[in-house]
């Protein structure tokens, strides 16, 4: 079964909640926090977070753009994250797997993410460990911006091994998905669909998250 992530990067911050209630038929509410360093432009952090949990029975999908993301995983599963994703580029190899094992501990799912220059063999080395592997489908640190289709054989790679492996990990790809570019994802092997524009740009939410989910399903 597909799943599908609104991004709250694209909601109306003077009524988050209400745009929170409105997409409450998806399946995971996904958090971009930027810090202006890892990427170019800075978003939202824990107060939000700590507040949209309050509000929300979602699962929060915590997709951390920051660099030394290791020293705060506990903070952000802390403030309400259920899924923390954090960038592969941005820490050492042991800090990702002390990272990955303080968010197991505290009871929460663990994610990495690559962004669109990095190789799908950089997640593969964790693959065993993780419950989500998040491919970027353009650069990180904006919304709004054209799905890049290279990105869809290196799904397909992730595909192949988690499957082979009889693994759980779900494929998330993130940024530029559409109705169109949904289709290719699935078909290339993902499971979770992060839409930020597309969903919270259209007027009927709900109707939005059905068509990703029917082109998905297609
Ligand atoms: C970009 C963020 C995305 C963003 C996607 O760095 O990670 O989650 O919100 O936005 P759209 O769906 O508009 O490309
Ligand atoms: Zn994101």
């Amino acid at each position: 079964m597909i799943k599908i992530a609104p991004s709250i990067l694209a909601a109306d911050f003077t009524k988050v909640g209400e745009e929170i209630r409105s997409v409450e038929s998806a399946d995971y509410l996904h958090f971009d926090v930027m810090d202006g360093v890892f990427v170019p432009n800075i978003s939202i952090g824990l107060p939000v977070l700590k507040s949209v949990r309050d509000i929300t029975d979602m699962t929060l999908d915590v997709h951390l753009m920051i660099t030394s993301p290791a020293n705060y995983v506990q903070r952000f599963a802390g403030a309400g994250g259920d899924i923390i994703v954090f960038h592969i580029e941005a820490e050492t190899p042991e800090n990702t797997i002390n990272a990955i094992e303080q968010i197991h501990v505290l009871g929460k799912r663990a994610g990495l993410s690559i962004k669109p220059e990095t190789p799908a063999e950089r997640i593969l080395e964790y693959i065993g460990g993780i419950d989500l592997a998040l491919v970027m489908t353009v650069e990180p640190g904006f919304g709004g911006q054209e799905f890049i289709p290279g990105m869809l054989d290196k799904i397909s790679k992730l595909r192949k091994v988690i499957d082979s492996r009889g693994l759980h990990c779900e494929i998330e790809v993130d940024g530029g998905i559409n109705v169109e570019t949904a289709k290719l994802c699935i078909q290339a092997g993902a499971d979770v669909l992060v839409a930020g524009s597309d969903v919270f740009r259209s007027s009927d939410r709900i109707a939005q998250i059905e068509a990703l989910r029917a082109a998905a399903e297609s």
